[in-house]
């Protein structure tokens, strides 16, 4: 724990998920800024292991002022990337304009040095804030076509995190997986992408035993949404539909489908977001791709 003349009511602290009254500060900055509760994250084997947080709480205990960076593994064109992460960035309304975000950027960005990393990517809706540091938007795309007639139908069950079966079962798939594309998708994440399993209520997750694979999908009316597969080989997507027992007419596919053996057409993803990265070295897309939406952080 640090104080400074800048700040004398408050105090620095990093690494701090183990201390149950910061983590509560933690999830309450979040739900405040961004009206999301990542709280059950610790039900659901807990945040990543690698996540370092940054943050200055008041003398009540409040956090105001956060940034977290993990270590985040990429492909991007075919090449492993060791990446970090930055997440839950964000200041108290009655904090801002004081220079809180720059220190705990800067903070995390001296973090991601000193441990070695090769690039650091993020998510925002306000890319400016960042460009000062070195990082660029990188455009993101899903595809759409027509679905292929699915193979002969094989067995599937639901997943449901919440069961402890089912939760090792995911926890251990996630362990083993294979990236989804070779373009643009992460290596692991496993706590990412169980959160996001319960962030949007349509997502379904499927096991396929044949193909030892996790498929978390959705269904737009006949559109068939293939958000993620989790597997040690990523099946084909005509294999996928026949082992969940649907027959769509068109397919949306919400990463690079290089490994499916389908094809679509690359459509910018709508919405205010970016994705940014920063790099040693240029980095740019070598075909249209997006990270897998259970990836988001
Ligand atoms: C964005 C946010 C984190 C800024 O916090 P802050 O403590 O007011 O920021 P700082 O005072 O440290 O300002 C740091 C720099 O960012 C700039 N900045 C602040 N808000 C900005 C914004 N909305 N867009 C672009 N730049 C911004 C400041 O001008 C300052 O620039 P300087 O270093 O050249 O002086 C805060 O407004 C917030 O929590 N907003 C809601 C959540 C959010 O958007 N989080 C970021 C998610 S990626």
């Amino acid at each position: 724990m640090t104080t400074t003349a800048r700040y004398p009511a408050l105090t620095f602290r990093q690494d701090y998920f183990a201390d149950g009254a910061a983590w509560t500060a933690f999830v309450s900055l979040l739900q405040d800024t961004f009206g999301i509760d990542i709280d059950p994250l610790q039900r659901l084997g807990g945040p990543d292991p690698s996540c370092m947080p940054f943050g200055w709480f008041d003398a009540d205990g409040t956090l105001v002022a956060s940034l977290a960076a993990f270590a985040l593994p990429l492909t991007i064109n075919g090449r492993k990337l060791r990446a970090a992460a930055f997440q839950s960035g964000a200041v108290r309304p009655a904090w801002r304009g004081r220079g809180l975000y720059r220190d705990v950027t800067l903070k995390a960005l001296e973090w991601c040095k000193a441990e070695g990393f090769e690039a650091i990517v993020l998510y925002t809706d306000k890319p400016a804030l960042y460009e000062p540091y070195g990082f660029h938007s990188l455009p993101l795309h899903l595809y759409i076509g027509a679905a292929p007639a699915p193979r002969a139908p094989t067995v599937s069950q639901s997943l449901d995190p919440w069961q402890p079966g089912d939760l090792a079962l995911l926890q251990r798939a996630l362990r083993t997986r294979t990236p989804v594309s070779d373009c643009l998708a992460v290596c692991e994440s496993a706590a990412m992408f169980l959160i996001n399993t319960q962030f949007d209520p349509d997502v379904r997750l499927s096991w396929m035993e044949g193909e030892q694979a996790v498929i978390a999908w959705k269904m737009d009316g006949e559109r068939f949404i293939l958000l993620d597969v989790v597997a040690p080989a990523i099946p084909a997507l005509a294999a996928i539909l026949g082992g969940l027992d649907v027959q769509p007419d068109v397919a949306e596919v919400r990463f690079r489908p290089d490994k499916i053996a389908w094809s679509g057409e690359p459509q910018p993803l709508d919405g205010a977001t970016r994705f940014m990265i920063k790099a040693d070295f240029p980095v740019t897309l070598d075909t249209p791709a997006m990270l897998s939406p259970m990836a988001d952080f």
